[in-house]
């Protein structure tokens, strides 16, 4: 490749690094915005917030647009990365007439590829511990409560309802999150109620009679019908998951090692965009006087606090478990 070539593929390669890197940086702060709800809301109420979130993010037609385009970003921020790095390796001789990277260069400047790397080993983890069970292997239970009122445990469904156990026993069928009303339980249960009625109220008319009829006809249902859909309990998921009773067959503290993890990669993550969030507006052509000393200082403050407030949420899952 010529060097006019090579530098051309080299920017317009470091340019969409730049650009998926931002809106991955916006991503994080949505997705840290609804995680925190792990840790500022408690009980129920924290769990069911949390659970409703997690239903608006993979519902929401505008959120799953902004879904496809965060895994669009994540793989081509890797590979475009990856590629720009073999690119540089084997132009080593006009990189170091350029610059010098040991001279001029910051510790995580350099090992960018290497921080970038790990991060991409922890979100490929961390999508197997949570995305995973939520939208492909479906291991993520109902949502449930007991209610000491009905004295029975509660299904909390999507429009805001509450069903018991015993209704749906006596309506329908739970198939996955979706609560069935089964056409031949739904009618034994009118054709009680309705004998339960007359009953309790002999003497009806003949015109009265045929009133009731004409009702229970009408109520009869033809086939199996959604009843409700219920929310997927991926709070309780993520709460077992770093809780210090996670331990496996043999003893191993399952819920402090996930702790670790998330705390060092959150660390890792840090010192990627200690110098990517900067770099990325010198890399798109923005480099001022006035305001690159000023981005360069919310860079750094967003590479601390970002991670460092994702870290705090599995330690605290941790210690209050
Ligand atoms: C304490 C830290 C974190 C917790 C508790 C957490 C929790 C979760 C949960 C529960 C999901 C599944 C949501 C769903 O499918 O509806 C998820 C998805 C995801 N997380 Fe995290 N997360 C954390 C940090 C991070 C970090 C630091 C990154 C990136 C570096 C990240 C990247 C992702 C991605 C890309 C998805 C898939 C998003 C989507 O489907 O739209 N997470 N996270």
């Amino acid at each position: 490749m010529s060097n006019s070539a090579f530098i051309k593929s080299s920017i317009a390669k470091k340019y969409w690094m730049a650009f998926t890197g931002l809106f991955l940086c916006l991503f994080l702060v949505g997705h840290l915005i609804g995680n925190l709800q792990l840790i500022i809301k408690t009980g129920e109420e924290g769990r069911r917030a949390f659970n409703e979130y997690a239903y608006f993010m993979t519902h929401n037609p505008a959120v799953m647009v902004l879904s496809y385009l965060t895994y669009f970003s994540i793989l081509f921020h890797a590979i475009d990365g990856i590629a720009l790095f073999i690119q540089n390796k084997k132009a080593r001789p006009v990189s170091y007439a350029y610059n010098k990277p040991s001279a001029n260069s910051s510790l995580p400047s350099r090992y960018m590829a290497l921080l970038g790397t790990i991060v991409l080993v922890f979100i490929a983890t961390h999508m197997s511990n949570f995305w995973w069970k939520m939208k492909v292997s479906d291991e993520v239970p109902m949502h449930t409560y007991y209610s000491p009122s009905s004295q029975d445990t509660m299904y909390l469904t999507q429009k805001g309802e509450q069903i018991s156990t015993k209704q749906i026993r006596e309506l329908g069928e739970i198939e996955g999150t979706q609560l069935i009303l089964k056409a031949d339980k739904f009618s034994t249960s009118i054709e009680e109620q309705y004998s339960a009625y007359l009953a309790s109220n002999p003497g009806l008319s003949e015109d009265q009679l045929a009133e009731i009829d004409e009702q229970k006809k009408k109520l009869k249902p033809k086939k199996d019908e959604i009843l409700a859909e219920g929310y997927k309990d991926l709070h309780t998921v993520v709460m077992k998951f770093f809780s210090k009773k996670n331990e496996s067959d043999s003893g191993l503290p399952l819920g402090l090692l996930g702790m670790l993890l998330y705390v060092v990669s959150m660390a890792v993550l840090g010192f990627h965009l200690w110098h990517g969030f900067a770099s990325a507006f010198q890399s798109m052509g923005i480099n001022h006087p006035k305001y690159t000393p000023l981005i360069k200082l919310f860079g750094r403050g967003y590479a601390v606090v970002v991670p460092s407030l994702f870290a705090i949420i599995p330690i605290l899952i941790y210690l209050n478990s």
